[in-house]
């Protein structure tokens, strides 16, 4: 049994309303749990924070800069360890899990390295004895809710950045999977960041999400996870104009042009879509599938996807873990059943098991979907593929536009000039051309639409933590 703790101003306290139960998804098990904490837990937190963040902005990058590289070096380390919390509080499969660590220890690596190039600049001036000056400093405390699909990489990819530019941090993870984040943060409390520089909350989303929206020392929110609460958490935080950061759902589309390398294409349908069990804000969604080559692809796609082992995350050889509670289960079953009474036909899969807190769902590939199914509308979150026949590129880009989201959209083609139009036309902020997994620490991501609002990695994630400030002077 792990019992994780809150960690405010460098030190692990357990107060709140009781205990937060971790279980996991595989087996129902409970194997850990930490403590419900609230407003009084978070205010501290912020406040440990602000306390934090003169002396911590002062410091040379190069001394923040070392610390993260510190950090870095003892989260692979400890991959194997913290992997392991993780496929037991979320479910997805050990080597995934490890994965994710290399993952979020990439973002520790690439924001130390790439904060030593805040630049500000200096403008040539149109009065004489004016000088012009654009100076980057850090925003101040920073707070993030992150979600349960990536316990680390998320976590990860805004802690870093944020400290980095000088910021101080208060992190709240998701209910679900906490445990992960209470180890990444012990390694940072070993790696010797001071005290206050990082802070982890656990417990009741809306008494801390209320404190981080609510709060004169948070100067901004970093969010992950449903648009339906980024929008709650914009309304909230609008009486302050927060500065947001907000990575919210999806609905990727995969298209596949009829000159497409069809086993690219397969092997990068598979990547998108059954990566983390489908439980991926920018995995594919709906499959767009040019009329001559649909039997062919969905006949290989269906092969592959048979093939995939499910079970225990922990067991060897396990590709797909299970769904992480009841309400994911009920919603991918809801549409499948949905797809299959509006004349889906299942190729392979289209069934679960739900018992005794475990929630399993057989990756599955239907053929013959239409607009009007739910599967081609929301964003499903399991391993369920659609499949639909289109006829011209400009049909595709219409079906896949024709949506609220706009976070990442995939297409496989072998055609410069097919690729370009499509990549040039597709509403979204991530688009992968012959590519399934374009997520990397070196690139920005995030959405367009409803999709958010903001970009994480990348410089463009830099600079989501960096106030610009014009200094005007008259020499
Ligand atoms: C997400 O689901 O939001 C994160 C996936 C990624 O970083 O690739």
């Amino acid at each position: 049994m792990l019992d994780g703790k809150h960690y405010i101003n460098g030190e692990w306290l357990s107060s709140g309303d009781g205990v937060i139960e971790v279980k996991n998804p595989a087996t129902g098990e409970l194997f850990g749990t930490v403590p419900n904490g609230g407003k009084d837990e978070a205010t501290r937190a912020v406040e440990a924070a602000a306390a934090a963040f003169p002396e911590w902005s002062r410091k040379t990058v190069y001394e923040r800069s070392a610390l993260l590289m510190k950090w870095h070096d003892l989260l692979l380390e400890q991959k194997e360890e913290i992997g392991r919390i993780l496929t037991m509080e979320m479910g997805k499969p050990l080597s995934e899990a490890i994965g994710e660590v290399e993952y979020s220890a990439s973002f520790v690596h690439w924001f130390a390295e790439e904060a030593k190039r805040m630049y500000g600049r200096t403008i040539p001036a149109s009065k004489e004895g004016k000088r012009i000056q654009v100076n980057k400093q850090p925003v101040g405390v920073v707070a993030s809710i992150t979600p349960w699909n990536f316990p680390a990489a998320m976590i990860a990819r805004k802690i870093a950045p944020a400290l980095a530019t000088g910021c101080t941090f208060v992190a709240k993870p998701a209910k679900l999977t906490p445990l992960t984040a209470v180890k990444m943060v012990e390694l940072a409390e070993q790696a010797g960041f001071p005290k206050g520089v990082i802070n982890l909350v656990t417990g009741s989303a809306s008494a801390i999400g209320e404190v981080f929206t609510t709060h004169p020392d948070i100067r901004k929110l970093t969010f992950t996870g449903s648009t339906e609460i980024g929008k709650e958490l914009m309304k909230q935080s609008s009486e302050r104009m927060l500065n947001l950061s907000l990575e919210l759902g999806g609905h990727a589309p995969i298209i596949v042009l009829e000159d497409a390398d069809l086993d690219l294409a397969v092997a990068g349908t598979m990547a998108s879509k059954f990566r983390n069990a489908g439980q991926t804000c920018v995995c594919g969604n709906r499959i767009y599938v040019q009329e001559s080559i649909l039997d062919e692809f969905t006949e290989k796609l269906a092969q592959a996807a048979g093939k995939l082992k499910v079970g225990n995350g922990l067991d060897e050889g396990v590709e797909i873990g299970p769904l992480v509670d009841q309400g994911g289960y009920e919603k991918v079953d809801q549409h499948v059943r949905d797809a299959v009474d509006k004349g889906a036909k299942i190729v392979v899969g289209g069934e679960g098991k739900a018992e005794n807190g475990s929630y399993f769902y057989n990756p599955t590939v239907l053929s013959g979907a239409s607009s009007d199914m739910l599967v081609m509308n929301e964003e499903t979150f399991g391993p369920v593929a659609p499949v639909m026949p289109f006829k011209t590129d400009e049909e595709a880009v219409k079906l896949a536009n024709d949506t609220r989201f706009g976070l990442a959209a995939y297409f496989f083609t072998e055609s410069m000039s097919r690729g370009t139009y499509l990549a040039e036309n597709l509403e979204y902020g991530i688009v992968g051309w012959n590519d399934g997994a374009p997520s990397t620490a070196q690139a920005p991501f995030g959405g367009m639409k409803e999709s958010g609002i903001g970009r994480e990695g990348g410089q463009e994630g830099l600079e989501a933590f960096l106030e610009t400030k014009y200094i005007s002077i008259q020499v």
